[in-house]
């Protein structure tokens, strides 16, 4: 890839188009283009198609989507659904229009149905029912994956999907009304912390079983498939071991430093019994994560130390 080639980073101000960006700066990619929701609402075809008409650009990274937590996803259905399918609708058929020759898509490991074996291997796609406490969002992101393989289908282009298991990092989403398991951990811990280590409580019974991926190897992967051709549409992007709940909690709180007691709330949902990818495809085609979950952990932990007064809060 030449790296003067044009790079729109759609979604460059959330925690992975910002790792995205600062990934392709570092591997010395200078015609970066990105814009925020407030001047560019991907939601408007009418808009993101005068947007690729005036920019034409020669890739297009799609990091833009409405992301959120069980409780998010299940109090707002339409918006998961419908604004996710807007979002990539118009970006992949602007794309298309706009005679992009790269797309990378990110979807979620939320895309394979909830009871089909572990590891997650990419040809479980569509063969059973979904998780319902995100259903909403994994059908639009489904809808993505399978527009890109079309493309890549019917018009030969190097549209390419990857998915990313549970990603955590620097600018992660630490609302406690919207944000994933990780962040949601690490902030109660640490205001338990400040008040003298109360107890905290979670979310579910502990034992459900989740992989996570520091989000600065993700922008490493997407870069990585930037720079390669891919021969097939979809592509697993995660570490291959999974942890426990109650170890990741266990875990965080160590990083904090709280030392309260740990409560669990069983009446709240768990989710997925074990959600891990298989990354061998991944692997296969020459790429692999580096950062161990407790430097990750760390990293992600003093980030937020520094950014205490300033963190993003995303309210629907
Ligand atoms: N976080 C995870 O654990 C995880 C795991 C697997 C996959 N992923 C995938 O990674 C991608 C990015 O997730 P993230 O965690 O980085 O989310 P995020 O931090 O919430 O960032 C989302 C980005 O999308 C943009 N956006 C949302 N609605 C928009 C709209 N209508 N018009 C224009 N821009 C819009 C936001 O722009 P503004 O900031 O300007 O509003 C923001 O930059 C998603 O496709 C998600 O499925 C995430």
């Amino acid at each position: 890839m030449n790296s003067n080639a044009k790079i729109y980073v759609a979604g460059h101000h959330g925690m992975v188009g910002s790792a995205i960006w600062s990934a392709l700066e570092a591997k010395g990619y200078t015609n970066l283009i990105g814009r925020n929701s407030k001047e560019l609402d991907l939601r408007n075809q009418l808009s993101v198609s005068d947007f690729f008409s005036q920019e034409k650009p020669a890739v297009v990274i799609d990091a833009a989507a409405r992301v959120g937590g069980i409780l998010a996803n299940s109090n707002y259905p339409f918006q998961f659904l419908m604004e996710n399918m807007q979002i990539q609708n118009n970006l992949i058929d602007s794309s298309l229009n706009a005679d992009v020759q790269k797309f990378i898509f990110l979807g979620s490991s939320c895309i394979y149905p909830k009871l089909a074996p572990q590891p997650l291997k990419e040809e479980y796609l569509l063969t059973g029912p979904l998780e319902p406490t995100n259903e909403w969002y994994a059908v639009a992101k489904i809808t993505g994956v399978k527009a890109c393989e079309a493309i890549r289908k019917q018009f030969g282009k190097d549209y390419i999907s990857l998915m990313p298991t549970n990603l955590y990092g620097p600018n992660d989403n630490f609302d406690l009304n919207t944000s994933h398991v990780l962040p949601a951990m690490m902030r109660k811990f640490h205001v338990a912390k400040e008040i003298g280590n109360e107890p905290v409580e979670l979310w579910g019974s502990g034992s459900p079983m989740r992989e996570f991926l520091f989000v600065e190897d993700l922008a490493d992967a997407v870069v990585f498939a930037l720079e390669n051709k891919f021969e097939d549409n979809l592509y697993n992007v995660g570490t291959g071991t999974d942890l426990t709940i109650k170890e990741l909690a266990m875990l965080i709180q160590k990083t904090v430093g709280h030392t309260g007691e740990i409560k669990w709330d069983s009446s709240k949902p768990d989710g997925t019994p074990r959600k891990l990818m298989d990354v061998s495809k991944m692997e296969q085609a020459g790429w692999k994560a580096k950062v161990e979950l407790e430097v990750g952990i760390q990293r992600t932990y003093e980030w937020f130390l520094e950014n205490l007064e300033s963190f993003k809060e995303v309210r629907i």
